[in-house]
Protein backbone atom coordinates (compact mmCIF):
# COMPACT_ATOMS: atom_id res chain seq x y z
CA UNK A 1 0.00 0.00 0.00
CA UNK A 2 2.65 2.49 -0.43
CA UNK A 3 2.39 6.03 -0.99
CA UNK A 4 -1.42 5.44 0.01
CA UNK A 5 -1.43 7.16 3.09
CA UNK A 6 -0.71 10.42 4.64
CA UNK A 7 -0.87 11.87 8.08
CA UNK A 8 -2.33 15.32 8.34
CA UNK A 9 -0.91 17.49 11.57
CA UNK A 10 -2.79 20.34 12.51
CA UNK A 11 -0.06 22.14 15.17
CA UNK A 12 0.06 23.88 18.24
CA UNK A 13 -1.15 20.98 20.60
CA UNK A 14 1.31 20.06 23.24
CA UNK A 15 1.59 16.62 24.11
CA UNK A 16 0.29 15.70 27.68
CA UNK A 17 0.04 12.37 29.22
CA UNK A 18 1.57 8.99 29.00
CA UNK A 19 2.83 6.60 26.14
CA UNK A 20 3.69 3.05 26.26
CA UNK A 21 6.72 1.74 24.12
CA UNK A 22 7.10 -1.40 22.93
CA UNK A 23 9.98 -3.88 21.28
CA UNK A 24 12.67 -2.40 20.03
CA UNK A 25 12.52 -2.79 15.88
CA UNK A 26 16.59 -3.11 15.58
CA UNK A 27 16.52 -6.12 18.04
CA UNK A 28 13.31 -8.17 17.27
CA UNK A 29 14.25 -8.13 13.53
CA UNK A 30 17.26 -9.87 14.16
CA UNK A 31 15.87 -12.04 17.02
CA UNK A 32 13.74 -13.75 14.61
CA UNK A 33 16.78 -14.27 12.75
CA UNK A 34 18.11 -15.81 15.68
CA UNK A 35 15.60 -18.16 16.16
CA UNK A 36 16.50 -19.84 12.63
CA UNK A 37 19.27 -21.14 14.91
CA UNK A 38 17.56 -23.70 17.02
CA UNK A 39 15.02 -26.54 15.68
CA UNK A 40 11.47 -26.03 17.57
CA UNK A 41 9.57 -23.57 18.80
CA UNK A 42 10.86 -19.95 19.68
CA UNK A 43 8.31 -17.37 21.51
CA UNK A 44 9.29 -13.45 21.20
CA UNK A 45 7.64 -11.23 23.22
CA UNK A 46 6.98 -7.36 23.37
CA UNK A 47 7.05 -7.49 19.68
CA UNK A 48 6.24 -3.94 18.20
CA UNK A 49 3.31 -4.38 15.74
CA UNK A 50 4.93 -2.80 12.55
CA UNK A 51 5.72 -3.70 9.12
CA UNK A 52 9.24 -4.62 9.17
CA UNK A 53 7.81 -7.22 11.63
CA UNK A 54 5.36 -8.33 8.73
CA UNK A 55 8.20 -8.35 5.98
CA UNK A 56 10.94 -10.52 8.21
CA UNK A 57 8.15 -12.87 9.35
CA UNK A 58 7.31 -13.69 5.32
CA UNK A 59 11.09 -13.80 4.70
CA UNK A 60 11.62 -16.61 7.80
CA UNK A 61 8.60 -18.41 6.34
CA UNK A 62 9.85 -18.10 2.96
CA UNK A 63 12.86 -20.03 4.59
CA UNK A 64 11.24 -22.70 6.04
CA UNK A 65 9.60 -21.27 9.52
CA UNK A 66 5.91 -21.19 10.24
CA UNK A 67 5.75 -17.60 12.21
CA UNK A 68 1.85 -16.67 13.96
CA UNK A 69 2.03 -12.84 15.39
CA UNK A 70 -0.95 -12.33 18.18
CA UNK A 71 -0.91 -8.64 17.34
CA UNK A 72 -3.20 -7.77 20.56
CA UNK A 73 -0.72 -9.99 22.55
CA UNK A 74 2.19 -8.48 20.67
CA UNK A 75 3.73 -11.96 20.73
CA UNK A 76 5.34 -14.19 18.36
CA UNK A 77 5.64 -17.82 17.91
CA UNK A 78 8.67 -19.15 15.33
CA UNK A 79 8.23 -23.07 14.49
CA UNK A 80 11.56 -23.30 13.19
CA UNK A 81 12.07 -27.11 10.90
CA UNK A 82 15.12 -29.31 10.72
CA UNK A 83 15.37 -28.04 7.37
CA UNK A 84 15.46 -24.98 6.22
CA UNK A 85 15.59 -23.11 2.12
CA UNK A 86 19.56 -21.15 2.24
CA UNK A 87 18.05 -18.23 -0.30
CA UNK A 88 16.88 -14.86 0.81
CA UNK A 89 15.47 -13.80 -2.68
CA UNK A 90 15.50 -9.85 -3.71
CA UNK A 91 12.03 -8.88 -3.72
CA UNK A 92 12.04 -9.55 0.49
CA UNK A 93 15.43 -8.40 0.73
CA UNK A 94 15.02 -5.05 -1.15
CA UNK A 95 12.25 -4.11 1.29
CA UNK A 96 14.09 -3.98 4.14
CA UNK A 97 17.86 -4.33 4.54
CA UNK A 98 17.87 -5.94 7.61
CA UNK A 99 16.79 -9.43 5.98
CA UNK A 100 20.97 -9.57 5.72
CA UNK A 101 20.75 -11.12 9.58
CA UNK A 102 19.26 -14.43 8.14
CA UNK A 103 23.06 -14.51 6.20
CA UNK A 104 24.80 -16.00 9.68
CA UNK A 105 22.01 -17.98 10.97
CA UNK A 106 21.51 -19.85 7.62
CA UNK A 107 25.39 -19.97 6.89
CA UNK A 108 25.66 -21.42 10.88
CA UNK A 109 23.07 -23.76 10.27
CA UNK A 110 23.08 -24.92 6.32
CA UNK A 111 27.06 -24.28 5.45
CA UNK A 112 26.06 -22.21 3.16
CA UNK A 113 23.54 -19.19 2.60
CA UNK A 114 22.47 -17.22 -1.04
CA UNK A 115 21.41 -13.69 -0.26
CA UNK A 116 20.44 -10.80 -2.32
CA UNK A 117 22.31 -7.50 -1.55
CA UNK A 118 20.47 -5.06 -0.29
CA UNK A 119 21.37 -2.21 -2.49
CA UNK A 120 21.59 1.25 -0.69
CA UNK A 121 18.70 2.95 0.94
CA UNK A 122 17.61 6.10 1.35
CA UNK A 123 20.19 6.80 3.91
CA UNK A 124 23.37 5.99 2.75
CA UNK A 125 25.46 3.05 0.65
CA UNK A 126 25.87 0.97 3.64
CA UNK A 127 28.24 -2.16 2.73
CA UNK A 128 28.61 -5.53 3.77
CA UNK A 129 32.56 -5.62 3.90
CA UNK A 130 32.71 -6.17 7.60
CA UNK A 131 30.15 -9.13 7.13
CA UNK A 132 31.70 -11.03 4.62
CA UNK A 133 35.09 -10.24 5.46
CA UNK A 134 34.66 -11.51 9.00
CA UNK A 135 32.57 -14.48 7.78
CA UNK A 136 35.98 -15.53 5.44
CA UNK A 137 37.78 -15.21 8.83
CA UNK A 138 36.41 -18.20 9.68
CA UNK A 139 36.47 -20.54 6.87
CA UNK A 140 33.52 -19.61 4.52
CA UNK A 141 33.94 -18.90 0.77
CA UNK A 142 32.39 -15.91 -0.15
CA UNK A 143 31.25 -14.82 -3.75
CA UNK A 144 29.04 -12.14 -5.74
CA UNK A 145 27.14 -13.10 -8.52
CA UNK A 146 23.75 -11.78 -10.37
CA UNK A 147 23.29 -9.73 -7.23
CA UNK A 148 23.77 -12.23 -4.75
CA UNK A 149 26.09 -13.19 -1.80
CA UNK A 150 26.73 -16.40 -1.58
CA UNK A 151 28.30 -17.84 1.19
CA UNK A 152 29.36 -21.76 1.77
CA UNK A 153 31.49 -23.38 4.67
CA UNK A 154 31.10 -26.80 3.76
CA UNK A 155 33.27 -27.97 6.64
CA UNK A 156 31.78 -26.19 9.58
CA UNK A 157 33.04 -22.77 10.17
CA UNK A 158 35.87 -22.52 12.79
CA UNK A 159 36.24 -19.99 15.25
CA UNK A 160 38.83 -17.12 14.67
CA UNK A 161 39.76 -13.58 15.88
CA UNK A 162 37.94 -10.96 14.23
CA UNK A 163 38.76 -7.39 14.52
CA UNK A 164 36.24 -4.99 13.15
CA UNK A 165 37.14 -1.62 10.93
CA UNK A 166 34.15 0.38 12.59
CA UNK A 167 31.85 -0.95 15.63
CA UNK A 168 29.41 -1.65 12.68
CA UNK A 169 26.17 -3.44 14.58
CA UNK A 170 24.92 -5.84 11.20
CA UNK A 171 28.30 -6.82 10.96
CA UNK A 172 28.86 -7.88 14.85
CA UNK A 173 25.36 -9.08 14.55
CA UNK A 174 26.13 -11.66 11.90
CA UNK A 175 29.34 -12.69 12.94
CA UNK A 176 27.83 -13.14 16.43
CA UNK A 177 25.22 -15.24 15.51
CA UNK A 178 27.50 -17.21 12.84
CA UNK A 179 29.98 -17.96 15.87
CA UNK A 180 28.02 -19.26 18.38
CA UNK A 181 28.09 -23.27 16.33
CA UNK A 182 31.27 -22.69 15.04
CA UNK A 183 34.16 -25.52 15.81
CA UNK A 184 36.00 -23.22 18.42
CA UNK A 185 36.57 -19.79 19.88
CA UNK A 186 36.06 -16.21 17.83
CA UNK A 187 36.86 -13.15 19.33
CA UNK A 188 35.04 -10.31 18.08
CA UNK A 189 37.47 -6.74 18.94
CA UNK A 190 35.56 -3.59 18.47
CA UNK A 191 32.81 -5.29 18.56
CA UNK A 192 29.29 -2.80 18.38
CA UNK A 193 27.89 -2.65 22.21
CA UNK A 194 24.23 -1.69 21.30
CA UNK A 195 21.11 -2.27 23.56
CA UNK A 196 20.01 -4.67 20.88
CA UNK A 197 22.94 -6.01 20.28
CA UNK A 198 23.29 -7.25 24.15
CA UNK A 199 19.50 -8.34 23.81
CA UNK A 200 20.77 -10.33 21.01
CA UNK A 201 23.16 -12.24 23.09
CA UNK A 202 21.12 -12.62 25.70
CA UNK A 203 18.67 -14.80 23.68
CA UNK A 204 21.29 -16.54 22.62
CA UNK A 205 23.11 -17.39 25.88
CA UNK A 206 19.39 -18.67 27.13
CA UNK A 207 19.27 -21.13 23.80
CA UNK A 208 22.82 -22.57 25.09
CA UNK A 209 25.38 -19.96 23.31
CA UNK A 210 28.51 -19.72 25.29
CA UNK A 211 29.21 -15.60 24.95
CA UNK A 212 31.49 -13.63 27.27
CA UNK A 213 32.19 -9.91 27.50
CA UNK A 214 28.25 -8.90 26.40
CA UNK A 215 27.82 -5.33 25.99
CA UNK A 216 31.38 -4.28 25.93
CA UNK A 217 33.51 -4.12 22.19
CA UNK A 218 35.11 -7.57 22.74
CA UNK A 219 33.02 -10.65 22.37
CA UNK A 220 34.34 -13.66 23.22
CA UNK A 221 32.54 -17.02 21.74
CA UNK A 222 32.86 -20.58 21.84
CA UNK A 223 30.83 -22.54 19.76
CA UNK A 224 28.76 -25.32 20.85
CA UNK A 225 27.70 -28.37 18.24
CA UNK A 226 23.71 -27.24 18.64
CA UNK A 227 21.05 -24.69 20.60
CA UNK A 228 17.66 -25.04 21.83
CA UNK A 229 14.61 -22.90 21.12
CA UNK A 230 13.66 -20.44 23.81
CA UNK A 231 11.35 -17.58 25.30
CA UNK A 232 12.62 -14.06 25.01
CA UNK A 233 11.36 -10.77 25.73
CA UNK A 234 12.69 -7.98 23.24
CA UNK A 235 14.18 -4.76 24.62
CA UNK A 236 12.61 -1.62 24.81
CA UNK A 237 12.61 0.34 21.51
CA UNK A 238 15.11 3.18 22.68
CA UNK A 239 14.49 4.98 19.79
CA UNK A 240 11.12 5.52 19.70
CA UNK A 241 11.03 6.18 23.26
CA UNK A 242 13.65 8.95 22.62
CA UNK A 243 11.07 10.39 19.72
CA UNK A 244 8.64 10.72 22.33
CA UNK A 245 10.62 12.25 24.97
CA UNK A 246 11.68 14.94 21.80
CA UNK A 247 8.03 14.94 20.88
CA UNK A 248 7.26 15.99 24.68
CA UNK A 249 9.64 19.04 24.34
CA UNK A 250 9.14 20.54 21.10
CA UNK A 251 5.49 20.84 21.95
CA UNK A 252 6.07 21.80 25.45
CA UNK A 253 4.61 18.99 27.10
CA UNK A 254 4.28 16.91 29.70
CA UNK A 255 4.59 13.20 28.69
CA UNK A 256 5.68 9.63 31.01
CA UNK A 257 7.27 7.08 28.35
CA UNK A 258 6.54 3.99 30.35
CA UNK A 259 7.72 0.34 29.45
CA UNK A 260 11.27 2.64 27.99
CA UNK A 261 14.89 2.16 30.06
CA UNK A 262 16.21 5.36 30.14
CA UNK A 263 19.66 3.91 30.97
CA UNK A 264 19.49 3.59 26.93
CA UNK A 265 19.45 7.06 26.24
CA UNK A 266 21.88 8.92 28.70
CA UNK A 267 23.29 11.02 26.28
CA UNK A 268 19.98 11.94 24.53
CA UNK A 269 18.05 12.90 27.97
CA UNK A 270 21.18 15.08 28.67
CA UNK A 271 20.69 16.94 25.30
CA UNK A 272 16.62 17.47 25.99
CA UNK A 273 17.88 18.53 29.59
CA UNK A 274 20.39 21.08 27.90
CA UNK A 275 17.32 22.11 25.66
CA UNK A 276 15.68 23.10 28.50
CA UNK A 277 13.24 20.31 29.39
CA UNK A 278 13.03 18.63 32.97
CA UNK A 279 13.64 14.98 32.59
CA UNK A 280 12.68 12.70 36.03
CA UNK A 281 13.04 9.32 36.25
CA UNK A 282 10.48 6.71 37.06
CA UNK A 283 9.93 2.82 38.02
CA UNK A 284 8.37 2.02 34.60
CA UNK A 285 10.23 4.62 32.02
CA UNK A 286 10.83 8.25 32.63
CA UNK A 287 8.82 11.49 31.97
CA UNK A 288 10.24 14.41 29.80
CA UNK A 289 8.19 17.93 30.73
CA UNK A 290 8.86 21.34 29.33
CA UNK A 291 7.76 25.06 29.57
CA UNK A 292 9.54 27.09 27.66
CA UNK A 293 11.03 27.40 24.22
CA UNK A 294 14.12 25.00 23.51
CA UNK A 295 17.59 26.00 23.29
CA UNK A 296 19.58 24.66 20.15
CA UNK A 297 22.21 21.51 21.17
CA UNK A 298 24.88 20.19 19.59
CA UNK A 299 25.05 16.71 18.25
CA UNK A 300 27.40 14.55 17.07
CA UNK A 301 26.23 10.86 16.04
CA UNK A 302 28.92 7.98 17.03
CA UNK A 303 28.25 4.27 18.01
CA UNK A 304 26.90 3.20 21.24
CA UNK A 305 26.90 4.92 23.94
CA UNK A 306 27.23 7.72 21.64
CA UNK A 307 24.54 9.59 20.65
CA UNK A 308 21.81 7.36 18.59
CA UNK A 309 22.63 8.82 14.67
CA UNK A 310 18.27 7.28 14.67
CA UNK A 311 17.63 10.43 16.56
CA UNK A 312 19.43 12.52 14.69
CA UNK A 313 16.57 13.84 12.48
CA UNK A 314 14.34 14.40 15.30
CA UNK A 315 16.83 16.42 17.12
CA UNK A 316 17.44 18.44 13.87
CA UNK A 317 13.30 19.65 14.38
CA UNK A 318 13.73 20.05 18.07
CA UNK A 319 17.03 22.42 17.13
CA UNK A 320 14.93 24.32 14.48
CA UNK A 321 12.31 25.79 16.66
CA UNK A 322 15.03 26.38 19.36
CA UNK A 323 16.62 29.89 20.59
CA UNK A 324 20.39 29.94 19.09
CA UNK A 325 21.95 28.04 16.53
CA UNK A 326 23.66 24.39 16.83
CA UNK A 327 25.45 22.25 14.79
CA UNK A 328 24.57 18.53 14.04
CA UNK A 329 27.67 16.21 12.81
CA UNK A 330 26.39 13.09 11.40
CA UNK A 331 29.03 10.37 11.24
CA UNK A 332 27.31 7.13 10.25
CA UNK A 333 25.45 7.33 7.29
CA UNK A 334 26.40 9.57 4.44
CA UNK A 335 22.71 10.71 3.21
CA UNK A 336 21.37 11.40 6.61
CA UNK A 337 20.42 14.86 5.86
CA UNK A 338 18.39 14.49 3.04
CA UNK A 339 15.26 14.72 4.37
CA UNK A 340 16.29 18.56 5.77
CA UNK A 341 14.87 19.87 2.48
CA UNK A 342 11.34 18.67 3.68
CA UNK A 343 12.00 20.68 6.80
CA UNK A 344 13.15 23.41 4.68
CA UNK A 345 9.92 23.26 3.53
CA UNK A 346 8.29 24.18 6.95
CA UNK A 347 10.70 27.12 7.24
CA UNK A 348 13.33 25.64 9.27
CA UNK A 349 16.94 27.42 8.77
CA UNK A 350 19.31 24.67 8.03
CA UNK A 351 22.60 24.65 5.93
CA UNK A 352 23.98 21.76 5.54
CA UNK A 353 28.09 21.58 4.91
CA UNK A 354 29.21 17.84 4.33
CA UNK A 355 28.69 15.87 7.38
CA UNK A 356 27.63 18.95 9.62
CA UNK A 357 24.60 20.31 9.51
CA UNK A 358 24.08 24.18 10.81
CA UNK A 359 20.99 24.75 12.40
CA UNK A 360 19.63 28.03 13.19
CA UNK A 361 16.32 27.72 15.32
CA UNK A 362 13.15 29.88 14.50
CA UNK A 363 10.23 30.73 16.36
CA UNK A 364 8.06 29.21 14.25
CA UNK A 365 7.74 26.71 11.54
CA UNK A 366 4.52 26.99 9.01
CA UNK A 367 2.97 24.00 7.91
CA UNK A 368 3.11 22.13 4.27
CA UNK A 369 3.01 19.61 2.21
CA UNK A 370 6.52 17.32 2.72
CA UNK A 371 7.40 13.72 1.94
CA UNK A 372 8.90 11.53 4.66
CA UNK A 373 12.10 9.56 2.88
CA UNK A 374 12.72 7.05 5.69
CA UNK A 375 11.55 6.13 9.20
CA UNK A 376 13.41 8.61 11.24
CA UNK A 377 12.77 11.78 8.96
CA UNK A 378 9.52 10.43 8.48
CA UNK A 379 8.85 10.71 12.05
CA UNK A 380 11.11 13.55 12.56
CA UNK A 381 8.69 15.64 10.21
CA UNK A 382 5.60 14.62 12.16
CA UNK A 383 7.19 16.20 15.52
CA UNK A 384 8.00 19.72 13.00
CA UNK A 385 4.17 19.82 12.01
CA UNK A 386 3.28 19.21 15.91
CA UNK A 387 4.83 22.39 16.63
CA UNK A 388 4.03 24.44 12.86
CA UNK A 389 1.14 27.01 12.56
CA UNK A 390 -1.70 25.54 10.24
CA UNK A 391 -1.86 22.08 8.72
CA UNK A 392 0.97 19.61 7.56
CA UNK A 393 0.64 16.90 5.51
CA UNK A 394 3.42 14.19 5.77
CA UNK A 395 2.91 11.65 2.94
CA UNK A 396 4.71 7.89 1.78
CA UNK A 397 4.57 7.43 5.68
CA UNK A 398 4.96 3.72 5.07
CA UNK A 399 8.51 4.33 5.83
CA UNK A 400 6.82 5.54 9.58
CA UNK A 401 4.73 2.50 9.79
CA UNK A 402 7.84 0.46 9.27
CA UNK A 403 9.25 1.34 12.87
CA UNK A 404 6.46 3.27 14.81
CA UNK A 405 3.87 0.50 16.52
CA UNK A 406 0.36 2.72 17.42
CA UNK A 407 1.90 5.94 16.31
CA UNK A 408 -0.89 8.07 15.63
CA UNK A 409 -3.17 6.81 17.89
CA UNK A 410 -0.91 7.23 20.41
CA UNK A 411 -0.48 10.46 19.35
CA UNK A 412 -4.37 11.57 19.36
CA UNK A 413 -4.37 10.34 22.81
CA UNK A 414 -1.70 12.70 24.05
CA UNK A 415 -3.87 15.54 22.55
CA UNK A 416 -2.22 15.91 18.96
CA UNK A 417 -4.41 16.73 16.64
CA UNK A 418 -3.33 14.66 13.55
CA UNK A 419 -5.00 11.83 11.60
CA UNK A 420 -4.60 9.05 8.96
CA UNK A 421 -5.91 10.05 5.77
CA UNK A 422 -5.56 8.77 1.89
CA UNK A 423 -2.94 10.22 0.59
CA UNK A 424 -3.78 12.75 -2.21
CA UNK A 425 -4.95 11.38 -5.64
CA UNK A 426 -1.47 12.91 -7.01
CA UNK A 427 0.47 11.70 -4.36
CA UNK A 428 -1.16 8.09 -4.47
CA UNK A 429 0.35 7.43 -8.43
C1 LIG B 1 21.75 -0.52 12.34
C2 LIG B 1 20.32 -0.07 12.55
C3 LIG B 1 20.14 1.39 12.14
C4 LIG B 1 21.13 2.27 12.86
C5 LIG B 1 22.55 1.73 12.66
C6 LIG B 1 23.59 2.49 13.45
C7 LIG B 1 19.05 -2.08 12.21
C8 LIG B 1 18.01 -2.80 11.40
N1 LIG B 1 19.43 -0.90 11.76
O1 LIG B 1 22.02 -0.46 10.93
O2 LIG B 1 18.81 1.77 12.48
O3 LIG B 1 21.06 3.56 12.32
O4 LIG B 1 22.62 0.35 13.07
O5 LIG B 1 23.28 2.51 14.78
O6 LIG B 1 19.45 -2.55 13.26
N2 LIG B 1 29.35 -0.37 7.11
C9 LIG B 1 30.29 -0.72 6.18
N3 LIG B 1 30.56 -2.05 5.99
C10 LIG B 1 29.96 -3.04 6.69
C11 LIG B 1 28.99 -2.66 7.65
C12 LIG B 1 28.70 -1.33 7.84
O7 LIG B 1 30.85 0.13 5.51
O8 LIG B 1 30.26 -4.22 6.48
C13 LIG B 1 29.03 1.07 7.32
C14 LIG B 1 27.64 1.41 6.86
O9 LIG B 1 27.61 1.69 5.47
C15 LIG B 1 27.31 2.61 7.72
C16 LIG B 1 28.06 2.34 9.02
O10 LIG B 1 29.03 1.35 8.71
O11 LIG B 1 27.83 3.77 7.14
C17 LIG B 1 27.16 1.86 10.15
O12 LIG B 1 26.52 0.66 9.78
P1 LIG B 1 26.00 -0.40 10.84
O13 LIG B 1 26.47 -0.06 12.21
O14 LIG B 1 26.35 -1.77 10.33
O15 LIG B 1 24.44 -0.19 10.78
P2 LIG B 1 23.30 -1.18 10.32
O16 LIG B 1 23.47 -2.51 11.00
O17 LIG B 1 23.16 -1.15 8.85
Amino acid sequence: MRGVEAFRVQGGSPLIGEVRVRGAKNSVLKLMAVALLAEGRTTITNVPDIMDVDIMARLIERLGASVTFDRAARRLDIDVPAELEQRADYDLVRQMRASISVLGPLIARLGVADIALPGGDAIGSRGLDMHLAGLERMGAKVTSEHGYVLASAPERLKGAPIWLDFPSVGATETLHMAAVTADGTTVIDNAAREPEIVDICRMLTAMGAQIEGTGTSTLTITGVPTLTSTTHRTVPDRIVAGTWAVAAAITGGDVRIVDADPQHLDLALDKLTAAGAEVTGEPDGFRVRMTDRPTAVDIVTLPYPGFATDLQPQFIALNAVATGMAMVTENLFESRFKFVNELIRLGADVRIEGHHALVRGRERLSGAPVVATDIRAGASLVLAGLVASGETLVTDVHHIDRGYDSFIPDLQRLGADIERIPAPIDEAV
